[in-house]
């Protein structure tokens, strides 16, 4: 039977095991005012399997690449280019010229941005090293992360329409190809420098291949999570940090209450994080 607009299908008891298997998976919480949304966006994944709910759900249990794929339906991929300036100009103004100091003998520079969606954030990023003029004959190497396989063969195309320029300042256009009155693509100059993997944060083994970062961004992810996923989040990110490297979180995001050994660092309007030396 098809439920009506305000009905749903999924019981309490399916709801809570839903919510397990995709918490242990993924770390995203589902909470309890979204049953009616999680049952819409599943509706094709119940039609493809012609199953019922508790069945599908027994099928979700043993298939990861399934939990992947309801990953993928149930987070938010929201991103854009230049999301959050006063936290760029931070990235920009003192941190990066820090680091050219710092690593100036090893001339290497590597940058994380875990949960990057569709890969705004990435791109972003090397058009700031770009800009400041300061890594021209350096090794530079940013790496692009995400559990979805969509937003990342996204990032990969480097083409992006109008949403994704909303908030871009005028002066980075010279990055961007046109490619219509609609699209613009990423040129080769900063794509280049640029990876971009399917990866889980919450799965440890798949981080071996992203090896020690000078900073990482992790913005606008964990306030999915609970406060295990969480704290195990950071303790991958922690890992991942060389001592002194930088971590930057979501606007709303924070670590009060998680149980970590970085370091809170406050610059004018804006905090971020460090591992110490
Ligand atoms: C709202 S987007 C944030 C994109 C970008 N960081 C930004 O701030 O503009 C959140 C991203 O986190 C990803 N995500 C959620 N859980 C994840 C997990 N366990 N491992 C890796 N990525 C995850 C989602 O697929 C989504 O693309």
């Amino acid at each position: 039977m098809i439920p009506s607009q305000n009905e749903t299908r999924i019981s309490d008891h399916e709801f809570e095991r839903l919510r397990d298997i995709m918490r242990d998976h993924c770390g995203v919480m589902i909470i309890d005012g979204m049953r009616l949304a999680v049952d819409r966006r599943l509706q094709q994944r119940l039609e493809n399997f012609k199953l019922p709910f508790g069945l599908y759900l027994d099928e979700l249990a043993r298939s990861e690449r399934e939990r992947d794929h309801v990953a993928d339906l149930l987070t938010t991929n929201e991103t854009y280019f230049f999301r959050e300036q006063y936290q760029l100009d931070t990235f920009k103004n003192q941190v990066l010229p820090t680091l050219a100091r710092d690593n100036a003998t090893r001339k290497r520079l590597s940058i994380w941005s875990a949960g990057c969606s569709s890969g705004e954030e990435v791109y972003t990023l090397a058009m700031l090293v770009d800009e400041t003029r300061l890594f021209q004959d350096w090794s530079v190497r940013l790496l692009g992360s995400d559990i979805s396989r969509s937003v990342i063969s996204q990032a990969r195309e480097a083409v992006y329409g109008r949403s994704s320029f909303r908030t871009m300042p005028k002066q980075y256009e010279k990055y961007f190809l046109r490619s219509d009155d609609e699209t613009r693509q990423v040129k080769p100059e900063i794509t280049e420098r640029c990876t971009f993997a399917l990866h889980n944060l919450l799965k440890p083994d798949a981080t071996a291949m992203v090896g020690l970062l000078d900073v990482i961004f992790c913005r606008n992810v964990l306030i999915y999570f609970d406060a295990p996923a969480k704290t195990q989040v950071l303790k991958v990110l922690y890992d991942h940090l060389t001592p002194g490297g930088y971590l930057f979180l979501g606007h709303s995001e924070s670590l009060l209450n998680i149980d970590t050994p970085l370091e809170t660092v406050r610059h004018e309007n804006d905090i971020f994080y460090r591992r110490p030396r």
